[in-house]
């Protein structure tokens, strides 16, 4: 009954995913269970000590009042300049909006950008959140499916293919949630040669995990460093949860032109208002003076991602993707699949990480919440103590499959 009284947009939503297995590994948890979470997107360090202090700082201060609604100077300025650094690229303070997070950056871009019918190409594996946020826009998402071959990246040749003339974004992140794959320089310029031929396709490029990277390097490429010409129409989307472990902070940002950050502003403050003004005095001290922990917890990553590795060599059954940054793994386990678990088939990753939680106690998200059956993705921002007892047990799940 009461369904009825609900919108139709409402009806349609889908609790997010992970949140949704995050609360149901909190519930065995709640009930005694020695629970290993892997599902969430979440470093498992605080805080970095100089953004902490500086949000304490920001209540002693009394800077607990509503602040300009897309953002205090200091933080767009800090944004800008850190921008300038990374990718060498320049903007104006009227084209940053800060934001209640990234998620809700990513939302109201959609929300300015689409109109009902037009299309959002997104690539699979996905974020969980993509789909539905291009519905919420009314919009159609356009899911293109990728595979091992190419990384599981969008080729130039596929979005060619999938632009038409209800084309409105090409919405992608780098290094990718799930598979921490990245687009080289020469790939993001092949897909900006695709964009350039159709000039009505606007980018949202979800740089969330650009400065958690393995290879050494400060920072991910980025589209506009390969092709500069797409300025005018992308807009780029960061945030605090990721590099500087503010995921409770809500705190992110989007860059681009100034019309579309107006607009993503004005929407935020009719919605949102301001973001938190002690989560933005925080980050500005984050941005300003955390580049070292960053630096520290990339190492850290490395270390972490090598142990997970050495250890997941013990389960023949599993593919792994090595990924180049973030702190997920992408895991392949098809060929674990289609056997018997206590006389019943595991047919789906759904099935295996169902058994794999609520009979090991080890909580990961299968590849169909990512638009990829067959796979599973884990975070490894975990200690490698955890981690390895979580991989052990899924090596017993595995081998009692018969
Ligand atoms: C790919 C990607 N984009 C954006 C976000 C949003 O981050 P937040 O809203 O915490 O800033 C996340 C968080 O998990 C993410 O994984």
């Amino acid at each position: 009954m009461l369904s009825n009284s609900l919108s139709k947009r409402a009806q349609s939503l889908k609790t997010s995913p992970t949140l949704f297995l995050v609360a149901k590994a909190k519930e065995l948890q709640a009930q005694g269970h020695d629970v290993i979470s892997l599902t969430v997107g979440e470093p498992d360090w605080g805080t970095y000590p100089a953004a902490a202090l500086a949000g304490h700082e920001a209540i002693d201060l009394g800077l607990t009042k509503y602040t300009p609604a897309s953002g205090t100077p200091d933080l767009k300025r800090a944004i800008l300049e850190r921008l300038e650094i990374d990718l060498k690229l320049k903007y104006a303070m009227n084209e940053v909006a800060v934001t209640s997070g990234a998620k809700y950056a990513i939302f109201a871009a959609l929300q300015v950008l689409c109109d009902p019918k037009d299309e959002v190409i997104i690539h699979s594996p996905y974020w969980v959140s993509y789909p539905t946020m291009a519905e919420l826009a009314d919009a159609v998402p356009r899911i293109v499916t990728c595979t091992e071959e190419s990384n599981f990246k969008i080729t130039a040749e596929q979005l060619k293919k999938n632009i038409n003339a209800n084309t409105k974004v090409f919405l992608f992140c780098s290094p990718s949630n799930p598979t921490g794959f990245i687009y080289s320089k020469e790939e993001l310029r092949k897909i900006a040669d695709v964009l350039l031929e159709n000039p009505r396709v606007h980018v949202i490029s979800d740089d969330m995990y650009n400065r958690l990277m393995f290879d050494g390097s400060n920072c991910a490429p980025h589209i506009l460093e390969a092709a500069p010409e797409l300025k005018d129409r992308t807009i780029i989307i960061n945030g605090g949860s990721k590099a500087y472990s503010m995921t409770g902070w809500r705190i992110g940002w989007a860059v681009g032109p100034q019309k579309i950050i107006q607009a993503l502003g004005d929407y935020a403050s009719q919605s949102t208002g301001a973001p938190s003004s002690i989560s933005q005095h925080a980050l500005v001290a984050g941005i300003l003076k955390c580049e070292p922990n960053i630096k520290e917890t990339n190492v850290v990553l490395k270390k972490r991602l090598a142990s997970a590795l050495h250890e997941f060599q013990s389960i023949s059954e599993f593919k792994i993707f090595e990924p180049q940054g973030a702190f997920y793994l992408w895991v392949d386990i098809k060929k674990a699949l289609g056997r018997l678990y206590q006389g019943v088939k595991v047919s789906t990753s759904k099935e295996f990480c169902q058994i794999l939680l609520e009979k090991f106690y080890v909580a990961t998200v299968p590849g169909e919440e990512f638009g990829n059956p067959g796979y599973m993705r884990l975070s490894f921002a975990i200690g490698t103590e955890r981690m390895a007892e979580a991989i052990a047990r899924m090596n017993r799940l595995v081998g009692q499959m018969k």
